[in-house]
């Protein structure tokens, strides 16, 4: 698989990218349909949210990231979502975003949080991965049945 190479999200995107989100079993866990996915996305957009897409060749808008700058404890970078569409994952296209919102993240002098699904193994493992540490956990948080760990990413000394 070609480079991916990130650009900002249009609105154009917005059904591009719903109609693999809807086929990810951690989004179908969370109850997230194709118009409340679609509904979050306009609204970021129109919010100044930072929404980035990844292309990659015959794959256009194949993975995001959104972030919201000061979105955690209103000094931190908070990573609300990433994704990769299920054809491209595993060929590094969610590394080349990460690093992205990582960039973003220090241009604000920002350190970067985020939440993880306690049984979304294979994302936690990614995470680690590119240098995050667990440092606390919600239980019952957005599922009554799941608790969401706190990753944190010290980008900042
Ligand atoms: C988690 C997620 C964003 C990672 O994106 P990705 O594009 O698959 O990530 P990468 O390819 O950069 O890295 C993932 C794995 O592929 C491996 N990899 C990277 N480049 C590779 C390549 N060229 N060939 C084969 N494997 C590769 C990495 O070593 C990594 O291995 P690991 O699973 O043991 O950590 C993506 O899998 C996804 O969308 N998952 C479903 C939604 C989700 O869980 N989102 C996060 C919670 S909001």
């Amino acid at each position: 698989m070609d480079a991916a190479s990130i650009r900002f999200m249009t609105e154009d995107d917005i059904p591009v990218i719903t109609g693999w989100m809807v086929l990810i079993p951690l989004w179908q866990r969370y109850n997230l349909t194709a118009e409340k996915i679609n509904a979050q996305f306009e609204k970021a957009l129109k919010a100044q949210d930072i929404l980035l897409v990844a292309d990659v060749a015959g794959y256009p808008a194949c993975g995001f990231a959104w972030c919201l700058p000061g979105g955690t404890f209103g000094r931190s970078m908070y990573l609300r979502l990433i994704g990769v569409h299920p054809e491209c994952a595993r060929f590094g296209v969610g590394s080349v975003l990460l690093a992205e919102v990582e960039r973003h993240a220090l241009e604000a002098r920002q350190d970067l949080f985020l939440l993880v699904s306690d049984f979304n193994m294979d994302a936690q493992r990614f995470y680690r991965r590119h240098g995050f540490d667990q440092v606390g956990a919600i239980p019952a948080y957005v599922l009554p049945d799941v608790t969401e760990l706190i990753y944190r990413k010290r980008l900042m000394a």
